[in-house]
């Protein structure tokens, strides 16, 4: 299970994008947190930061959509060169459309469950996803403590996907650090947003690193 770094940049700077991008090399992916002030009680960005953003950096941009009408808008970010787009299960009336719209589209399909939503009744829709997303606080805001609730069903959702090949990955989502990404990549976790921890250190490029090497310990 190859351990993969997605910074979030809700946790930089959002008027220096390109240069954010920049210190983050050694990172597998840049998560995108779109919000909508409907879904989540914030906002941040939308397709356009996205189309720019998408120019202004070689990395692959993990588009994570916390937003009320995920299937009118998740092919959008694909056809816009997202490299993966995930939509969250609570807000989609039609995913296994958008899902496969996604995949269609050339993107990895990614489902996202809030701390609340049990992954169980999802089992079949694993074959429809490149990655489940289990988020580990309440989605709208960067900057939240972990919730170790979510733990248990970490460990469950690696046992589905494991029961199903192990092709699908499993990220966490928030309240990421030094200290929890360990009992996440113990949980059966392997790709890992983190944004306070990368943006918010003085070094991002160090701490990307040390994220790295603290999961690698933790999930062999
Ligand atoms: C929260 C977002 C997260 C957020 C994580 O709703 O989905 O991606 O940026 O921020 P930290 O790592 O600071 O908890
Ligand atoms: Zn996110």
């Amino acid at each position: 299970m190859a351990v993969q770094i997605s910074p979030s940049i809700l946790a930089a700077d959002f008027a220096r994008l390109a240069d954010e991008a920049a210190a983050v090399p050694n990172a597998d992916w840049l998560h995108v947190d779109v919000m909508d002030y409907h879904f989540v009680p914030n906002l941040t960005l939308g397709l356009p930061v996205v189309e720019s953003l998408r120019k202004a950096t070689d990395k692959p941009l993990d588009c994570h959509l916390m937003i009320a009408e995920p299937d009118r808008w998740a092919p959008a970010y694909a056809e816009a060169g997202a490299g993966s787009v995930t939509i969250h299960a609570e807000a989609a009336r039609a995913p296994v459309r958008t899902l496969r719209e996604i995949r269609a589209l050339g993107a990895r399909a990614g489902l996202a469950l809030s701390p609340a939503t049990a992954v169980e009744p999802f089992e079949d829709l694993l074959g429809e996803v490149d990655m489940l997303l289990l988020m580990t606080v309440e989605p709208g805001f960067g900057g939240q403590k972990f919730l170790d609730v979510v733990l248990p069903k970490l460990r469950r959702a690696r046992e589905l996907v494991d029961k199903h090949g192990g092709r699908v990955w499993l990220q966490v989502d928030g309240g990421v650090t030094g200290e929890t990404i360990e009992r996440c990549a113990e949980a059966g976790a392997d790709v890992f947003v983190a944004g306070s921890a990368v943006f918010g250190a003085s070094d991002p490029m160090a701490a990307v690193d040390e994220l790295r090497a603290a999961a690698e310990r933790a999930g062999s």
